[in-house]
This record gives C-alpha cells, structure tokens and sequence, in this order.
C-alpha cells in the first residue's frame, strides 16, 4: 500500500475526472459502495478464484454475533448488492471511482490497496450495450492520450455452453496432467478454466493445445458474439479475439474482454477488463438481471501513462505569492483576500529574510510576487513584480487583484 502525495494525487483526480467525463457523457451516474461488505457478497465473485480465497481482507466485526466480513477487492459484487437493495430503474447505468483490497505479491503495476474506475450497466440484454460499455473503456484510453492499447475479445457462452467446455477441457487436461505445473495441476481439480490463464512456462505447451470455447457456443450465444463484433467493427474499434481469455474471476458469461497495456510487463499488462455477468444479481437475491461492465487499474494505466509519455500530472504552480517583510501579517491579509477571489496565492513563514522568501517565491512558480516593505504599507500599495522578467510596478492595495488578474491573462 502506497502514500499518495501531491502532484500525483492531483494526477489521480484528474484521471478520475476525466473518467466521469468520460461515463458521464454517456449518462452514467456516481455509485459509491462501502469499502466493507458481507464476506458473501464477494464469495459471489467465485469461490475457486485466488481473489477470494487467497486474497481477501476478511475480519469478524464487533457485532453480537460477530460478522464476517471484508474489505472489497473489486465493486461489481457490490454494485450487484446495491441494486438488489435498493431496486433502481432499469437499465441502470452507474460508474464508479475508488480503492480496493487484494492480498497479492507487491510488484510495479500490482500492489495491495488499489484504485480502479469502472462502470456497470444492469438490466439490459442486448450485444450493441456491450459495444458500447467497451467503446467507453477505449475512449477513456484514448481522452488520456494513450496510443497502445489492445482489446482482446471472448466469449465464454452460455453457462451450458461453458459447461460443456469445461468437460472437455477436464477430460483433455486429465490426460496431460503430466506435463502440468504442480500449481496448475492443483487448480485443475478447482476450476480447469483457470489452468487457461497460467502464465507458467511449463504450462505453455498443453495450454496451446487445449480445446477452446468457440466450438461449444448455442447458437444463442454465437449470435449475440457476432453482433458484438459487429458493433465494435461499426464503431472502428480494433479488437483481437481471443479465444483463451478467462479472466480472473468465475461471473462471467459470453462476453468478456481485457484491455491490455504496450509498455508493461506481461504479468501486469491488463489495464483493465470486464464482461457480461448476467446472474450474478440472482446470485445475490435479486430477480433476474442482466449485467455488464468493467473496471480499469488506475495505478497499472498512470503506469501505462508515463510509459507513453502522456497525461502529465497538471501543473502545480500558485499564480500569487506574497512577500511581506514587515513581519508576516500583511502576507497573511493579502493572500486571504487573493485567495478568496478565486486565486491560488501563497506566502512564506517565520518572517524570514526578503532574499528567503524571493527564493520561495521562485519555488511555487508563482508568475507574480506581491512585496510589500514599510513603504508599501505605509502608503496603503503593493510592489508586483512579474517573476519572469522582473518588471515592477506599484499598484494600490484596492486594486491588487484586477492588477494580478490582468497581468496574469
Ligand atoms: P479485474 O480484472 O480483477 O476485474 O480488475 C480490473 C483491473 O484492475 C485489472 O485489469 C488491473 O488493471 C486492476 N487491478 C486488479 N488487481 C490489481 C492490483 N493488485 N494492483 C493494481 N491493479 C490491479 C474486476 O475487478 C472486475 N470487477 C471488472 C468488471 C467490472 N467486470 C465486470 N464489471
């Protein structure tokens, strides 16, 4: 877990400013979730997944009985548990911004308390909202300015259909069981889907040979991929299908889809994902809900981001700083009254020397330095002095701020 300190915090809330911009447009609006929730509305997530059994943030409360509960390591469980409680009108479309919990290994792009943006849209089936939610991902990438990023396209079918693949993969993966990894041959008598997703080495080889899900689609299930497809070829966003695309966590039904970064390692390349999840509502006790979304890593894209070199952090300059040396009281009235007139003003402490606080000045980047001396205050003005150039001019204190104002357009 990491400190955020400014400019990168002021980077982070611009990120999830844009973000809003982004979903807003499309009319979505703010859901904030708890950070805790009921252990068992995150079993939801898949109980043979590593974000629910290995890491987890769970604790018993201080509830009589105790309760057991955790800290989230992801929201679309909670979004679910959200609707179910408070029952919006459908299609309800909300998105949301903030921290999360996995108990995994530290590493650049993968930490324990993470932030991700993210949106969901419930209560509608229909191939062209899941162009559309994937579109909203790209066109946040591309507000950023990001240049390389994939999409990567699957669908795992109808839960029959991924059933029945499930099977085969089984019974194929039985009869390599050999040539598995030991962690994977322990994750086959879990959840053999999960084997797909190995980044081993040792694994690599009986991986490419596994049967894969295209040739167990309904045709139900195929014809909503292809209208998806078509959706996004209408849109002109470029996608690669792949056919091995599981993703971490067991809701998933047809569509699913990865974002993935250029620049970054392969174990922490995946900028962001989602999918359908119809069934997870139903799973939390709420009627029969369709549902779709995603969720992109915040970090992992600012990573992506300096990688490319775009989306800086904003600059972090004052517009005014004030010099006061007739002992600090003036510098305390002047940026007060600056400040309350919409400017970004600043002034040094500890009454110190006029050569410490032209230099501090000089530090904030402010473009004007305000000086007063006794002269100044004794004939009720102000020196302005333009920091790039060193032009002085001595303005009245009444007029202070259209002076700054003017110099500063
Ligand atoms: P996820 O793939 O687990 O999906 O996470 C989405 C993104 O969050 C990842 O692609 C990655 O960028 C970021 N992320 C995940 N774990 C970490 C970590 N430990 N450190 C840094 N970044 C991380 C979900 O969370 C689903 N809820 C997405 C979704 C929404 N599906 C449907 N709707």
């Amino acid at each position: 877990m990491r400190d955020v300190l400014a400019p990168d915090s002021t980077r982070w809330r611009a990120f999830q400013a844009v973000f809003a911009q982004v979903a807003g447009a499309g009319g979505y609006g703010e859901i904030m979730v708890p950070l805790l929730e009921d252990l068992d509305v995150f079993k939801r997530v898949g109980e043979a997944t590593d974000v629910v059994t290995k890491e987890m943030y769970d604790f018993y409360d201080k509830g009589d009985p105790p309760r057991h509960i955790a800290l989230r390591p992801e929201q679309t469980a909670s979004v679910c548990r959200a609707f179910v409680q408070n029952r919006p009108q459908t299609p309800w479309k909300t998105f949301y911004a903030g921290p999360n919990f996995r108990y995994e290994r530290p590493q650049r792009g993968r930490y324990r308390q993470f932030d991700q943006v993210g949106i969901e849209v419930l209560g509608a089936d229909d191939p062209y909202l899941d162009a559309e939610v994937i579109a909203i991902g790209w066109r946040f990438f591309e507000a950023l300015g990001l240049r390389q990023v994939t999409l990567l396209l699957n669908s795992l079918g109808e839960p029959a259909d991924r059933a029945a693949y499930v099977t085969a993969l089984q019974t194929y993966f039985a009869a390599n069981v050999d040539e598995l990894s030991d962690e994977s041959k322990l994750t086959l008598t879990k959840n053999p889907l999960r084997v797909l997703d190995s980044k081993r080495r040792e694994d690599s080889a009986v991986v490419a040979g596994a049967p894969t899900i295209g040739d167990f689609y309904s045709a139900d299930a195929a014809a909503h991929f292809t209208a998806v497809q078509e959706g996004l070829r209408a849109l002109d966003i470029p996608f690669t299908l792949e056919p091995k695309l599981v993703r971490g966590l067991d809701y998933y039904r047809r569509t699913t889809f990865e974002y993935q970064g250029g620049t970054l390692n392969s174990a922490q390349n995946a900028l962001g994902g989602g999918g359908r999840y119809d069934g997870l509502v139903e799973a939390l006790g709420g009627p029969e809900t369709a549902g779709v979304g995603f969720a992109l890593g915040l970090d992992r894209t600012l990573l992506a981001c300096d990688d490319e070199g775009v989306f800086d952090a904003p600059a972090d300059a004052a517009d005014v700083f004030v010099v006061d040396t007739t002992g600090g009281m003036q510098a305390l009235i002047i940026t007060q009254q600056l400040q309350r007139e919409g400017l970004r003003a600043e002034r040094a402490y500890e009454n110190r020397s006029i050569k410490s606080q032209m230099k501090a000045a000089d530090r904030s980047g402010a473009a004007i330095a305000v000086i007063i001396g006794s002269d100044e205050l004794e004939a009720g003005t102000a020196t302005c002095k333009v920091m790039a150039d060193g032009t002085q001019s001595v303005v009245a204190r009444d007029d202070l701020s259209a002076a700054i104002r003017k110099q500063l357009s």
